[in-house]
């Protein structure tokens, strides 16, 4: 053999990484809703933060983890982006809203608005770690979850790490092909690790032009409601493509609290959600 060139007759065996055990530090919260999607930019956390304080205008106690290491966006949605954490005794306090939802994310900790998070994968699976262990969630009737896109490190971090009773995903998707694809990909995440697949929800589903009054469907239409027929997962509802929601999340403003008609399929997505699940 040539001096400096290394010969393998077969791949190396993979390497055994014994399973992390469930946390017995996350506890005191009736659900936990994982908000997954494959795709990026289908509305997760736009998504999360409505859920959130539609369920609390239900008369639930909310919670919102932005497990969203890299992209922190959930506190600017809820027009907190500017607070910082305190920890008293019992351990991180999450930061109140004034829509009865509290949050916890990286936005917190961070100087500024234009400040990225480099960290690598072991990093971000602490940080997760952190957030679900030290900060006080006791009495949550619901902690919702908004991931980044995918089936990165942090939803491998939260479905290791959660105790098997929590109750499990809620998938994203718009209704084109490309988001369709993405997430099967994240249907077979949940499913690998024997997380309960709570539901489908379409979003941007049908834009109503406000001229002619007409449906046009951007991305297609019913391309959710047929996924979550395929794998027998409940469906949940469509949200149509409305832009005073991006003008509202811009503001920090959720959109449910100014759009009766949004409020609504809300509510019907809520309970359909708490219904049999
Ligand atoms: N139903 C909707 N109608 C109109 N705009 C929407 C709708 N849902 C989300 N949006 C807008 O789409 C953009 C992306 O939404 P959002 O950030 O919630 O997606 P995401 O899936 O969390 O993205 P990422 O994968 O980057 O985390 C935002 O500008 C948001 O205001
Ligand atoms: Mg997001």
């Amino acid at each position: 053999m040539p001096h400096g060139t290394i010969k393998m007759d077969k791949p190396p065996p993979p390497p055994v990484i014994p399973a992390p055990q469930k946390s017995t530090k996350y506890k005191g919260v009736k659900h936990t809703i994982l908000v997954m999607s494959g795709k990026g930019g289908v509305g997760k956390s736009t998504f999360s933060v409505n859920l959130a304080v539609t369920l609390a205008s239900m008369g639930n106690k909310v919670g919102i983890i932005d497990a969203d290491i890299n992209g922190p966006d959930d506190p600017k949605l809820l027009g907190v982006g500017e607070m910082k954490l305190y920890a008293d005794e019992n351990g991180i306090r999450p930061v109140q809203t004034k829509y009865g939802v509290s949050v916890i994310s990286m936005a917190f900790m961070l100087p500024d608005e234009k400040t990225a998070v480099i960290w690598r994968g072991a990093l971000r699976h602490k940080a997760i770690q952190q957030f679900l262990e030290d900060v006080v969630w006791q009495d949550m009737d619901y902690v919702i979850m908004d991931f980044p896109p995918g089936t990165g490190d942090e939803a491998l971090t939260v479905a290791q790490l959660i105790p098997d009773a929590t109750d499990g995903v809620v998938i994203v998707v718009t209704p084109q092909e490309l988001a369709l694809l993405d997430a099967k990909k994240a249907i077979n995440f949940a499913e690998t690790l024997k997380l309960k697949l709570l539901g489908v929800v379409e979003n941007m589903s049908g834009f109503i032009c406000p001229h002619c009054g007409n449906e046009i469907p951007v991305f297609k239409k019913g391309g959710g409601e047929e996924i979550a027929r395929v794998n027998k997962i409940k469906f949940l509802g469509r949200i149509p493509l409305i832009p005073e929601i991006v003008q509202n999340s811009d503001a920090g403003i959720p959109a449910v609290t100014r759009n009766e008609a949004l409020k609504k399929i809300y509510q019907g997505i809520a309970e359909n959600l708490i219904k049999n699940n």
